[in-house]
């Protein structure tokens, strides 16, 4: 297998929101080595473009001065999380240059290329084009403001630069002129058969995934993917096109293969066992903002020039934070350095690790309940197992007592847990994990072996509960191996053997003497995530500097079920599914954003609804949501309000408003 993460981009800092990927990378290599399959995990920094280019020029150094501390920067942070690469490479690599003159070479022999004149934004302060990611302006189908230069993240059109609305560039806030050059292009379109099998087979793709693509890029005409920049460019020139560079988009992917080759050189392998041949499977991780280079354009390429094909591109959702975007402003736009300093990584892949599923949903990282799964699960639940036990006795038992089929259930609950990690819902992998550790538990407080400690007269029992105890403990070690490798390597000491295979978990051991036993994992420390937080913060715009720390937010509680009600009151009720035409902030009003909504019929309904600190309005716009339809209405002090907007959660921060899955259409009623 050849694992991937996405390349970082050489111009920022690694942070929590990147962090969910190559842990969860991360995660799967160790897996899947550990059931005895052979990965490698590959990754490199993505260095090419215009903005690393503009920073090295802001802080006058070279680009690949540049590029080399950022690299050493971003490997230092992978470390300390536990993050181990096979090789971590650079895109400014001459392997990559060569691969990319190859695949140019074969793309071209399939008359895949077309040259066209292109009119690009231009930044007449800086006197550079501007890369789409640096243009900012009005979506053009959807009209949402503030979106780049090549796709909407409201609708998910992609488009070009040119047309935005009101564009502006990120680096001057001038509005940039429109200049003309020669630009090479590559026919997706051509390659459509190959890429409407690939993408709706459905092995290759998480089938949200797959939808996504015959919905929005699959249902028209392929665009021609622009793959050349105009000088002055940071990046490879195009060998039979002087003054033409490749654009990062084009060698990025295929810094995957030259990281690859570089590992190759330096461990006598070849290349071709990797990138051409059906021997060796192919998994990218990937982040959802960047599904259509790897989906479409990637497999295009590879097909077209004859490379292996991925044969799974995995997809997750963005982090938030405390269900908002992180915020440097609000402290918690983390970067893995300032992690470091205040707490152990462990923590952060633990809790990772129970909220990633093999679905393209966000995850929160809610700071409570960080601290609170941590405590409680870890500490609380597994390493206790250890602590309560590994101190009462100096050996284990010479054969394995009678454990009311404790261990052979923790050996049958191991297939579940391989099957969860393999498909990357470590969610459910934690929960299974996390089952047998309470029933565990339940053991050693019926067993009190602390009780058993104090009659000398009872050691042999006492021994054989440790030992019962202790081998729950190394079962549930091994099975929590890939996110806690060092807590295996540490348990591995304790218990004088090695952790790191899925099937050392179906036989217990016995007669062995166990180590010293030293601290395996604190409590998080609530202080230290405040000081985190408090050391992230940067005033991010001029206003909310001064803003009161919003570290604590509420743990979710339930509520009490209301009275009971029949069939009959429930009637009464009309839910319709709604589109959220508009929504704005009403100047006065404090907790309130003004709706206007769809429910299907000729005239649209006005809402308000007491959801403006939870929402930012243009999150809201064109999305499907449950209204009761049939509330009398109310008059307002800003006008009047024509139905209530459903939402879970409480308070004015946590809430959540309702939507149906796709397909449900403004109008419907809910039954
Ligand atoms: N350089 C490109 C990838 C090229 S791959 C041939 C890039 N770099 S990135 O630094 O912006 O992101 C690297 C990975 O981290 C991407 O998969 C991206 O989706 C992921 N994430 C970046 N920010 C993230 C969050 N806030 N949350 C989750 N993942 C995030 O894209
Ligand atoms: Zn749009």
């Amino acid at each position: 297998m050849l694992v991937t993460s996405a390349l970082p981009y050489a111009n920022g800092p690694i942070h929590l929101g990147h962090l969910v990927e190559y842990i969860q990378t991360d995660i799967w290599v160790r897996f899947q080595r550990m059931r005895g399959r052979e990965a490698l995990y590959i990754c490199a920094d993505d260095t090419h473009g215009t903005a690393i280019m503009m920073r090295a020029n802001r802080e006058g150094v070279s680009e690949t001065e540049l590029i080399e501390r950022m690299r050493g920067e971003h490997l230092r942070d992978f470390q300390g999380f536990g993050v181990e690469f096979d090789h971590y490479g650079s895109t400014h690599a001459e392997e990559n240059r060569e691969l990319c003159a190859d695949v140019w070479k074969r793309l071209r022999e399939k008359g895949l290329v077309v040259e066209r004149e292109v009119t690009q934004l231009f930044d007449p302060v800086t006197q550079v084009f501007l890369a789409d990611r640096f243009v900012k302006g009005k979506c053009p189908k959807c009209g949402t403001p503030d979106q780049y230069g090549d796709n909407c993240e409201k609708c998910g059109a992609a488009y070009a630069a040119t047309d935005l609305i009101e564009p502006k560039s990120v680096y001057s806030g001038a509005a940039p002129e429109v200049r003309s050059a020669p630009h090479y292009f590559i026919r997706i379109e051509d390659m459509r058969p190959f890429l409407e099998s690939w993408t709706q087979g459905g092995e290759h793709l998480q089938p949200e995934i797959a939808n996504y693509l015959k919905g929005h890029f699959l249902a028209e005409p392929l665009r021609d993917w622009d793959v050349s920049r105009p000088a002055p460019y940071f990046g490879f020139e195009i060998p039979d096109a002087p003054g033409h560079f490749f654009y990062v988009w084009f060698d990025a992917p295929l810094g995957y293969f030259a990281s690859t080759w570089q590992w190759c050189k330096k461990n006598g392998a070849s290349l071709d066992d990797y990138i051409r041949s059906s021997d060796t499977e192919i998994y990218h991780f990937i982040g959802k903002d960047i599904t259509y280079f790897h989906t479409l354009f990637w497999p295009a390429m590879l097909e077209a020039s004859g490379l292996t094909t991925p044969t799974r591109v995995q997809v997750h959702g963005f982090l938030t934070v405390n269900g908002e975007k992180m915020s440097k402003s609000r402290g918690t736009f983390v970067k893995a350095e300032t992690y470091l300093k205040h707490l152990d990584p462990a923590y952060l892949r633990y809790y990772y690790a129970s909220k990633l599923t093999d679905k393209v949903d966000d995850i929160d990282l809610n700071l409570e309940e960080f601290q609170a799964k941590v405590n409680s699960d870890l500490v609380g639940k597994v390493v206790n197992l250890a602590s309560r036990t590994a101190r009462l006795t100096p050996r284990l038992s010479a054969s394995y007592p009678e454990d009311e089929g404790l261990f052979a259930a923790g050996v049958q609950a191991g297939a579940g847990i391989a099957e969860a990690y393999a498909k990357c819902d470590y969610a459910r992998a934690m929960r299974l994990i996390m089952a047998l550790a309470d029933r565990a538990n339940e053991y050693v407080d019926r067993k009190e072996p602390w009780k058993l400690k104090k009659q000398p007269e009872r050691e042999a029992e006492l021994r054989d509960v440790c030992t019962v105890v202790l081998n729950l403990y190394r079962q549930i070690a091994i099975y929590l191996g890939p996110v806690l490798p060092g807590l295996a390597k540490q348990s591995a000491e304790l218990l004088g053997g090695p952790l790191d295979a899925w099937s050392l978990a179906e036989s217990p051991i016995t007669d062995v003497p166990l180590a010293p036993f030293s601290h395996l994992m604190q409590r998080v420390d609530p202080k230290k995530v405040e000081q985190m937080i408090l050391d992230s913060r940067e005033p991010e715009s001029e206003t909310q500097a001064a803003a009161a720390p919003e570290v604590a937010s509420e743990q979710p509680s339930r509520e009490p079920f209301a009275p009971e009600i029949t069939i009959d009151d429930l009637g009464k009720i009309d839910l319709r599914v709604a589109r959220v035409v508009r929504a704005e902030h009403v100047p006065e009003a404090k907790k309130l954003l003004k709706l206007t909504v769809d429910l299907g019929g000729p005239d649209t309904r006005t809402i308000f609804a007491g959801i403006k600190a939870a929402y930012e309005p243009e999150k809201l716009e064109g999305r499907l949501i449950v209204v009761v339809a049939n509330l009398a209405p109310r008059k307002m002090k800003f006008g009047l309000s024509e139905g209530m907007v459903l939402c879970a959660g409480e308070g004015e921060k946590d809430l959540y408003v309702l939507s149906p899955d796709s397909g449900a259409k403004p109008g419907q009623r809910l039954r």
